[in-house]
């Protein structure tokens, strides 16, 4: 049987209709551009994330780009980030001219670790010139914001969250993630937990002046009509992206529901398998399970092969961490340096947990892995 890591058709399948109708409204309506479903969703994101802002972008990279630029992230300043995620918030940052500080993760929760960032802090003569501490909230498990803004607020320093895995994630006061910092970003990549017909994103802020900076750099930097404040650009969501995304915020809550029953019984069938399964938080912090992932250990690549022979696709996130990728070969850490992220690297693998999977192929993916483990 062919266990597919990612099905967007079929997850879509039950709404359908309801995308195609949405799709339609909108080529009807002659309005492509900043029209009445953008406004629409942007107030129904911000409502759904408890932020009194939400400004919709072209992707969540974008949203990295306008949060940094609207707290004027530039060369001098100095962002420190976590080495174990996708390339976009240290690649944003690098982008802007800033110098990028990788900080080592938590081992259990794969996120930027509040220890290791105090220890960061105390030793490191660029402290100072820190402007931005950007967490990831890895696979939907919200990173330690507490932690981490105990160490930012007597400094001085902003956190802008980075929430792209974070739609339905909360912290460990409830709230959802990307509201706890200065600015919080989100990805509606289409394999996201809420994700678009194509690219798209959205800034969340509680701060006015924020809100008016990203959405003025988000459209090229005007203030009004034709008058170019500052330096902004296109990086805008299309009235078609808002449109479907207004569509699958009614099924959130439902596909959120299918997830947290595949990862508890994921957690079931595997524990004592030897495997490193995912941190588990205390309610009311909640995981999104955006991505489940095991620590399976120095093996993880011949487990790979093993279930990918018997047709079940797995991912590596992340194969190599960012301090080793050759963009940031230059910039300071080197192999050895960050052995929390560099490990994780060599020994994790996410299973198939898309809401379309059925209980039957999450039972054919345990079966394959007890084989693969001799278990
Ligand atoms: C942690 C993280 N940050 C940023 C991004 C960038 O989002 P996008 O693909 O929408 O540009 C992604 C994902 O794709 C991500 O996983």
């Amino acid at each position: 049987m062919k266990i597919p890591f990612v099905d967007l058709a079929r997850e879509h399948a039950p709404m359908k209709d309801a995308l195609h109708a949405a799709v339609r409204e909108v080529v009807d309506s002659g309005r492509y551009i900043m029209g009445p479903k953008l406004a629409a969703f942007e107030a129904a994101f911000a409502e759904h994330v408890g932020a009194k802002h939400a400004i919709g972008v072209s992707s969540g990279t974008d949203a990295l780009v306008l949060a940094l630029l609207a707290r004027d992230v530039g060369p001098g300043d100095v962002v420190v980030t976590t080495p174990y995620t996708f390339f976009s918030p240290a690649g944003v940052a690098a982008r802007l001219g800033a110098e990028v500080v990788f900080v080592d993760i938590d081992p259990r929760t794969y996120n930027l670790d509040p220890d290791a960032l105090d220890r960061w802090f105390a030793r490191d003569a660029r402290a100072d010139r820190v402007r931005v501490v950007l967490p990831v909230h890895l696979f939907g498990l919200a990173a330690d914001l507490e932690g981490i803004r105990a160490l930012t607020r007597p400094r001085g320093v902003t956190v802008v969250e980075d929430a792209a895995q974070g739609v339905g994630t909360y912290a460990g006061d409830g709230r959802h993630v990307g509201v706890h910092g200065k600015l919080g970003c989100f990805s509606f990549f289409p394999t996201k937990n809420l994700g678009g017909l194509g690219d798209g994103g959205a800034v969340v802020t509680d701060d006015d002046a924020l809100a008016a900076r990203v959405r003025s750099l988000r459209s090229y930097g005007m203030s009004e009509r034709l008058v170019h404040e500052r330096l902004g650009g296109n990086h805008r969501l299309d009235e078609i992206q808002a449109a479907a995304l207004l569509v699958k915020l009614d099924y959130l809550a439902d596909k959120q529901r299918v997830r947290d029953l595949h990862a508890a019984a994921y957690d079931d069938a595997l524990a004592g398998l030897g495997l490193g399964l995912p941190a588990r938080p205390t309610p009311p912090a909640r995981h999104a399970h955006h991505q489940y992932v095991v620590r399976v250990g120095p093996e993880r690549d011949r487990v790979r092969a093993a279930l990918a022979s018997e047709g079940i696709e797995t991912v590596v996130y992340y194969p190599t961490p960012l301090h080793l990728q050759p963009v940031f070969a230059s910039h300071g850490s080197g192999a050895g340096d960050l052995p929390h992220a560099e490990r994780a690297a060599l020994e994790t693998l996410a299973l198939p947990i898309r809401p379309s999977l059925t209980p039957s192929e999450r039972d054919t993916v345990v079966d394959a892995l007890r084989r693969a483990l001799g278990k």
